[in-house]
């Protein structure tokens, strides 16, 4: 991806923990979890994006999914330590936002509140 582009904004799609909707503008180069924390919404992130607690785990809208640059090992290993763990989830930190993911939609997955 050419960087000349990371300044166009994105919609986020995001439904949170309590079913409700939410479309959260966000620039690319950023990580989806950052976008979702910065707006306010329920997300714990315990790790602050490391890639080393699980509990930003979200749920991808099958739509998106081969749209995504696969996990890692680093992050498949860390998903085994989520709760209730589907085929598409993923760890939103490890999801960086690019101007194709306009309308990308991630629901919050069950452990992701904060405490
Ligand atoms: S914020 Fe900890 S793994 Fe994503």
């Amino acid at each position: 991806m050419s960087t000349q582009n990371q300044d166009l904004e994105i919609i986020l799609n995001v439904t949170t923990q309590d079913g409700k909707d939410h479309a959260l503008l966000a620039l690319g180069g950023w990580r989806a979890m950052e976008v979702i924390r910065d707006y306010g919404l329920p997300i714990k992130a315990e790790c602050g994006g490391a890639c080393a607690c699980a509990t930003c785990h979200v749920y991808v809208d099958p739509a998106w999914l081969d749209k995504l640059v696969p996990p890692t090992e680093e992050e498949e290993n860390m998903l085994d330590e989520a709760f209730e763990v589907q085929d598409n989830s993923r760890l939103s930190c490890q999801i960086l936002m690019r101007p194709g993911f306009n309308g990308l939609h991630l629901t919050l997955a069950p452990g992701s509140e904060p405490d």
